[in-house]
C-alpha cells in the first residue's frame, strides 16, 4: 500500500468526487440491507404470520426505533388486511421492496457516476505527468530505456493503476459497509445464529488470501513483457526498410512471437489465478449458508426460536454478504496487479533529472562575447570521450570541428547544448557557467541542426515552426528560401502545408537536411550548432545544402561539425580532433602549411 501514499496527490484534485462516491455508497449499503430485511414482512404477510397490531404505535425516541418501525409496519399491514383484505397488504409490501431496490440501485449508479470522474481524472493527470517527465528527462535516460517500454507504462500500466484505484475504493468503503450493515441486521434478527456464522469467516479469509499470494510478481511479469513486445513493434516500424532489405522478417517475427508467447504464458497464469477468486469465495459462502441452513433450520423447526419469515430474511442477508466478500477478494487481486503497475509508473515519475536547473539559475537573453570550453573531460560510460578539451569561440566567428569518426565531435555539440553535463572543467557563455543558466534560455540562444535530420509527421510548415512558434507564413517562406528549400517546397501540391510523412520519409535526404536548416534559420539564434550530416549527397544537393549552410552561418557565431571540405575552408578556425583531444588547430592555410593530420585528411578528401 506504499504506492497509494505516493499516488494520493493525484487523487486530491478529485477528492470531492471521492467523497460523493463514499456518501452514495453509504446509502447503497443501507438500502441494500433494508431491501433484504423488507423480505421478512412480505413473507409474513404471505403466510399470515404478521403479528397483529391494532393500535397505532407512537414514536418514543431513536432508542426504540426498531420496535417502532416494526410495530408501525405491522399496524399498517393489520389495518390494511382488515379493511381491504390480505392481497392489498401484499401489494404494499411489494411496493416497499421495489422502492428499496430502486433506491439501492440509484445510489449504486450515482456512486459509480461520481467515481468515474476521479478514475479518469487520475488517469489523465498521471499520463500528463509521465509525458512531461518524458520530455524533461535527459537524453542519457533514453540510451538505456526501450521506447516501447515507456509507451507500455504510459498506456497499460496507468490504466491498470486506474482500475486498482476503483478497486481500492470498493475495498475500503462500499463492500465493507455493505457487510457491516448486513451483519448489524443479522445480529438484530438472531444473535446466536450470527455468532455461528462468524466461525466461518476467518476460515474463508485464510483460503482466499492464500490464492492472492505472489499475484504482484505474476502481474509484474505480464507488464514487463508488454513493454518488451511494444519495444519490438516500435523498432520494427522504425526499421522496416532494413528488415525487409535484409530479409530479416523471420528473425523479427521470432523475436516478437517469443515475447507474445511469454506474455501468453504469464497472463494465463495470472488470469487463472485471478479467476479463482470469485468461484472460491462464492463456494465458501454457499458452504457457510448450508451450515446456516442446518443450524438455523433446527432453530425454526425444533426450538421454534425463529419465525420462518425472519429465517428467510436472515438467509438473504447472509447471501448479501457473499457478493461483497467476493468483490473484496477480487478487488484485492486487482490492487495487487495495480501495485506492480504503479511501481513501473512511479519509477518514471520519481526519476530525478540530473540536469535539472539550479534553483537560482539565471535567464540569459543575449549573447555578447564568447563561448568558452575550459579543460573539460567527459565520458558517456566508462571511457573518457573528451580529455582536457579546451576551445574558445568568439562572437561572430565560426569554428569547424573535424576528425575521424568517434573522435568526439558530436559529443561537443551535446555538451554545449547541455544534453549532457561535463564530468570536469566547465563550459561558459560570456563567462557564465552554463550550469548557472536555465536550460531554456541557454537553448534559446542556440540553433541546432543535428547529424540526422529529425522531422515529425506533420506539415512542412509545422516542422519549421518549431523554430519560432508565432512565425508568419512569409517568415517561413523566407527561412525556406535561405535554406535553399523553397525551390522544392513551392512545387509541392500543398506547398508548406504538405505532410512530409513519418520522420519526413516522403522527402529525399538532402531535402530533409534543408528543412532542418530552415528550422534553425527561422529561429534566428545568435549561436549555431551544426552537426553536418555524413550521408553522401549527390553534387547537386550537396551544393544546395552547402549554400544553405553558408547562408545560415553568415554573421553568426557557429560551431560546425564538418565533413565537407567546402564547409571547413570557410571557417575562421579549424580544430582537428583525435580521440577526444585537439590534434591541430588553425586556419585552412596554416594547417596545410603545417603538413600534419589536417593535410593528410585534405589529401584523402576524407574527414571521417
Ligand atoms: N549515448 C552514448 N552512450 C555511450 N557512448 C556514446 C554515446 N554517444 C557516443 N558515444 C561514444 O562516444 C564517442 C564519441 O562519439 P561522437 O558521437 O562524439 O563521435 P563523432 O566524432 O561525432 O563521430 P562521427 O563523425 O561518426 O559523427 C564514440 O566512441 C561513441 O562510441
Ligand atoms: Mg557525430
Amino acid at each position: 500500500m506504499e504506492y497509494l501514499k505516493k499516488l494520493s496527490r493525484f487523487v486530491i484534485p478529485y477528492k470531492r468526487f471521492g467523497i460523493l462516491n463514499i456518501i452514495c455508497n453509504i446509502f447503497y449499503a443501507l438500502f441494500s440491507t433494508l431491501a433484504m430485511v423488507s423480505l421478512m414482512p412480505m413473507i409474513n404477510v404471505l403466510f399470515g404470520e404478521t403479528e397483529k397490531v391494532f393500535v397505532k404505535p407512537e414514536y418514543q425516541g431513536f432508542k426504540h426505533i426498531k420496535s417502532y418501525a416494526e410495530n408501525s409496519l405491522n399496524y399498517l399491514i393489520t389495518s390494511t388486511t382488515d379493511t381491504y383484505g390480505p392481497q392489498r397488504a401484499l401489494l404494499y409490501m411489494i411496493f416497499l421492496i421495489i422502492g428499496l431496490f430502486l433506491l439501492k440501485n440509484i445510489f449504486n449508479y450515482l456512486a459509480l457516476y461520481f467515481i468515474t470522474f476521479l478514475r479518469n481524472g487520475v488517469l489523465k493527470d498521471i499520463r500528463n505527468e509521465i509525458y512531461d517527465r518524458v520530455l524533461h528527462l535527459p537524453i542519457s535516460y533514453y540510451s538505456e530505456k526501450k521506447k516501447g517500454d515507456i509507451i507500455a507504462r504510459i498506456s497499460n500500466d496507468v490504466a491498470e493503476v486506474k482500475n486498482s484505484l476503483l478497486a481500492i475504493l470498493e475495498l475500503i468503503v462500499k463492500e465493507p459497509l455493505t457487510i457491516l450493515f448486513a451483519i448489524i441486521a443479522m445480529f438484530t434478527i438472531s444473535f446466536k445464529l450470527t455468532i455461528f456464522v462468524f466461525i466461518f469467516i476467518p476460515i474463508s479469509g485464510l483460503i482466499i488470501s492464500r490464492i492472492g499470494k505472489s499475484l504482484k510478481r505474476k502481474s509484474a511479469n505480464v507488464q514487463r513483457e508488454q513493454g518488451i513486445f511494444l519495444s519490438t513493434l516500435e523498432e520494427t516500424l522504425g526499421g522496416l526498410k532494413v528488415i525487409k532489405g535484409y530479409n530479416a522478417e523471420k528473425r523479427f517475427n521470432d523475436k516478437f512471437q517469443d515475447s507474445t508467447n511469454r506474455f501468453y504464458h504469464f497472463s494465463n497464469i495470472l488470469l487463472n489465478r485471478q479467476n479463482l477468486a470469485s468461484p472460491t469465495s462464492e463456494f465458501l459462502g454457499i458452504a457457510t449458508i448450508a451450515a446456516l441452513l442446518w443450524y438455523g433450520g433446527s432453530m425454526v423447526l425444533i426450538d421454534k426460536t425463529l419465525s420462518g419469515g425472519a429465517f428467510i430474511g436472515y438467509m438473504a442477508l447472509a447471501y448479501q454478504i457473499l457478493t461483497p466478500a467476493k468483490a473484496i477478494s477480487k478487488a484485492s487481486y486487482l490492487v495487487k496487479a495495480g501495485n506492480a503497475a504503479a511501481d513501473r509508473v512511479l519509477e518514471i515519475l520519481e526519476t530525478k533529472s540530473p540536469i535539472a536547473d539550479l534553483p537560482n539559475a539565471s535567464i540569459k537573453s543575449s549573447f555578447d562575447s564568447d563561448i568558452s570550453i575550459n579543460n573539460i573531460s567527459f565520458k558517456y560510460e566508462d571511457d573518457l570521450v573528451l580529455k582536457d578539451f579546451s576551445l574558445k569561440v568568439a562572437k561572430g566567428k565560426s569554428v569547424a570541428l573535424v576528425g575521424q569518426s568517434g573522435s568526439g565531435k558530436s559529443t561537443i555539440a551535446n555538451l554545449v547544448t547541455r544534453f549532457y553535463d561535463v564530468n570536469a572543467g566547465s563550459i561558459t557563455v560570456d563567462g557564465q557557467n552554463i550550469k548557472d543558466i536555465t536550460k531554456n534560455s541557454l537553448r534559446g540562444l542556440m540553433g541546432l541542426v543535428t547529424q540526422d535530420s529529425i522531422l515529425f509527421n506533420d506539415s512542412i510548415k509545422n516542422n519549421v515552426l518549431l523554430g519560432k512558434q508565432d512565425a508568419t507564413d512569409e517568415e517561413i517562406i523566407e527561412a525556406l528560401k535561405i535554406a535553399n528549400a523553397w525551390e522544392f517546397v513551392k512545387n509541392l501540391p500543398n506547398g508548406i502545408e504538405t505532410n512530409i510523412g513519418d520522420s519526413g520519409n516522403k522527402l529525399s535526404g538532402g531535402q530533409k537536411q534543408r528543412l532542418s536548416i530552415a528550422r534553425a534559420v527561422l529561429k534566428n539564434p545568435p549561436i549555431m550548432i551544426l552537426d553536418e550530416a555524413t550521408s553522401a549527397l549527390d553534387t547537386e544537393s550537396e551544393r544546395l545544402v552547402q549554400d544553405a549552410l553558408e547562408n545560415m552561418m553568415k554573421n553568426r557565431t557557429s560551431i560546425v561539425i564538418a565533413h565537407r571540405l567546402s564547409t571547413i575552408q570557410n571557417a575562421d578556425t579549424i580544430v582537428v580532433m583525435h580521440k577526444g583531444e585537439i590534434a591541430e588547430q588553425g586556419t585552412h592555410n596554416e594547417l596545410i602549411a603545417k603538413n600534419g593530420t589536417y593535410k593528410k585528411l585534405v589529401d584523402m578528401q576524407s574527414f571521417e
